[in-house]
């Protein structure tokens, strides 16, 4: 199943590929394929190219990927055990090369997990951002110091399978349509 994005202009066909998938198959991210999205991730531009991002990750079947999906909520922990990689996002708040608060952090390691997910969606893996997690618990598990870093999101990966081996309300998200906001309410140009 693919849910391509329908869109009014000529937009890319990798952007309009990549979507939030909840139903994974059985196989495997190969170690190449994990460290060419991790690349793609590093090229993502960042202010003072700081590159205030970290990944933590487990592949599925080993004690470390469950102990990751414990720490999701409930609703994406269902589905998400099911993928082949977790990742955990991370973002340093402060800049290195001065110890000053890093204002762009979180917006920069969103930005570097967009390439990651894009490289994922040109190699027919899908991803699904969850910020749907328990916060202590995963400071914990990683041993993270809020002080310096900032948990972003937990992101799974996988192939896709057929959504029709997902629970409810799931099964149906998987074959929903999906929508954006026009870009009219989004952007408009300044006047004076
Ligand atoms: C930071 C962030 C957190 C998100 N958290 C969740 C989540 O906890 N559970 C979930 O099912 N989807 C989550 N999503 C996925 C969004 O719901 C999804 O990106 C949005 O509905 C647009 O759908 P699309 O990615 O398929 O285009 C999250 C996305 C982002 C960027």
């Amino acid at each position: 199943m693919t849910k391509t994005a329908e869109t009014q202009h000529d937009v890319h066909e990798l952007i309009k590929k990549r979507w939030s998938a909840r139903s994974f198959s059985d196989k495997p991210i190969s170690k190449e394929s994990l460290d060419t999205l991790i690349e793609a991730a590093s090229w993502a531009a960042s202010s003072m190219n700081e590159q205030p991002w970290k990944y933590i990750y487990a592949h599925r079947g080993t004690e470390a990927f469950d102990r990751m999906a414990a720490c999701l909520m409930d609703g994406n922990k269902v589905w998400a055990k099911e993928g082949a990689v977790m990742l955990l996002s991370l973002a340093k708040k402060h800049f290195e090369r001065n110890g000053q608060l890093n204002h762009h952090h979180m917006h920069d390691t969103g930005a570097a997990n967009t390439s990651l997910l894009l490289q994922a969606a040109h190699h027919d893996i899908f991803g699904h951002m969850m910020g749907g997690f328990h916060m202590q618990e995963t400071l914990q598990e990683f041993n993270i110091n809020p002080e310096e870093w900032d948990p972003a999101c937990f992101i799974v990966l996988g192939y896709l399978d057929d959504p029709s081996r997902l629970e409810e309300p799931f099964k149906s998200r998987e074959t929903g349509k999906r929508a954006r906001k026009p870009i009219d309410a989004i952007a408009e140009e300044h006047k004076h």
